[in-house]
């Protein structure tokens, strides 16, 4: 059944194009004990006839989704490392190269980010409710405030530390629904000439490569330049660059500025040409991107259940919300996936939300190999494919879901 919902931007019309259903929360992990204590929405995603804005029809609350214990920890990836070290050192050397510049970064996590300008001496502050992450950025000497940006946030920190060069945040505002609330306060605490930068997955390829796992509670919007441009707009922004960069399988970093404060680079308009001639606020596209997705999902139950009948060992590779998205819709537990190996300590034994697989230390994987090894993570998967290399020399095979299912 679709339904028509206001956008939560423009309060235009929201078309419904895909229904997963009943999903868990992607991000907590239950213990054995707690199995069944986990909170389900229907994820659904639509998108605004008027601002073309993709987005969620329901809401999971913010405190369900990033509780002091939420688990996912930045650095656990050395690709994201250097990611985040290359685009410190790029600040660090534009907005922020000025005399006694502020850095503020809205949801700085364990501080995969926020330390590298800490080291440089530059005044910051980072902003995150995931406590027990955010304690670790202030365990190696960055200053953090635990807790939610939201317009009052910003407007305390620019009372008692003065306005930002660079409010930077990295996969966290697409996360936010009450998006119109932080836009406010970056608007409140920004340095004439500042800017506010924030990359997030793309759904340009989140739709051509059919990244449907990309779609879970904590990713409420899917941006585009022409949805973020219209987006900031509204809240007294202008878009004035994009980049896309590579990471998290296709990421966009869109800057924006206070409306006629900087120019606007040619990269926009480039990327609202390629846009239009994707058909991205086109129906038909996301009609299309939803057959695939349900056709996607049906072979690689086929290919789970064809390898349990030929009595094959098969095990996921790590336990991401992307997963969540996965094994849920795809109707896939235990009884096809024995464990899912992680390296993320407080992921590990525990249980996948909602599929209750249960979750094993990273060293599980090598004793003994499994027959197959489903890539949750296939964002690392230069990373997983080059550390665990013995895995196919001794026979393993990988399988992947995107772009398509295919064995390597
Ligand atoms: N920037 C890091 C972390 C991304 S995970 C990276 O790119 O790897 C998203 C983070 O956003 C979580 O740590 C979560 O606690 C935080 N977050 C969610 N809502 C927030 C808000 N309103 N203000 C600040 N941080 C928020
Ligand atoms: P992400 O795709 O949301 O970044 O999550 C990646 C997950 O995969 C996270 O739980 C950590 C895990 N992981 C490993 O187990 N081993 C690895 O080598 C990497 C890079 C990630
Ligand atoms: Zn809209």
């Amino acid at each position: 059944m679709t339904s028509c919902h206001p956008c939560r931007i423009c309060g235009g019309p929201v078309r419904e194009f895909f229904d997963f259903g009943r999903q868990p929360v992607s991000d907590v992990f239950p213990a054995p004990a707690d199995v069944g204590t986990e909170h389900f929405y229907r994820l659904a995603v639509g998108f605004c006839e008027d601002c073309t804005m993709v987005q969620q029809l329901e809401e999971v609350s913010r405190e369900k989704m990033f509780p002091a214990d939420y688990p996912y920890r930045s650095s656990g990836s050395s690709l994201m490392g250097q990611h985040f070290e290359a685009t410190a050192a790029h600040f660090l050397a534009t907005e922020l190269a000025g005399a006694d510049p502020f850095y503020v970064e809205i949801g700085c996590n364990d501080g995969i980010m926020l330390n590298s300008v800490r080291a440089a001496g530059v005044r910051h502050l980072g902003v995150d409710p995931a406590a027990h992450a955010a304690q670790t950025a202030g365990a190696s000497g960055s200053r953090v405030h635990i807790g939610f940006f939201e317009e009052s946030t910003a407007h305390r920190i620019r009372e008692t530390e003065g306005a930002a060069q660079l409010v930077f945040s990295a996969n966290t505002i697409s996360h936010i629904a009450y998006i119109d609330s932080v836009f406010a306060g970056v608007h409140a605490l920004l340095a004439e000439g500042g800017v506010f930068v924030f990359e997030d997955r793309y759904l340009g390829d989140i739709v051509t490569h059919t990244y449907f796992d990309q779609i879970y509670d904590e990713h409420f919007y899917l941006f585009s330049a022409r949805s973020v441009q219209a987006m900031a707009r509204r809240y007294g922004f202008d878009l004035i660059d994009v980049e896309h960069l590579p990471v998290h399988g296709g990421t966009m970093r869109y800057t924006t500025a206070r409306s006629g404060e900087r120019p606007v680079r040619p990269s926009v308009s480039r990327q609202l040409s390629y846009e239009h001639d994707q058909k991205l606020a086109e129906s038909a596209t996301y009609a299309s991107f939803g057959a695939r997705i349900e056709s996607h999902c049906a072979q690689l139950h086929v290919l789970l259940t064809d390898l349990k009948a030929q009595g094959k060992r098969v095990v996921g590779y790590g336990a991401t919300c992307k997963s969540a998205t996965v094994t849920n819709y795809c109707a896939i537990g235990p009884d096809l996936i024995s464990a899912v190996c992680d390296s993320t300590p407080d992921k590990q034994h525990r249980v996948t939300p909602g599929s209750h697989i249960p979750i094993v230390p990273s060293a599980s994987f090598t004793a003994p190999y499994p027959d197959y090894a489903v890539l949750f993570a296939w964002n690392h998967a230069a990373e997983i494919m080059a550390k665990e290399q013995s895995f196919k020399a001794a026979g393993g095979r990988w399988i992947l879901y995107v772009p398509d299912i295919h064995v390597v």
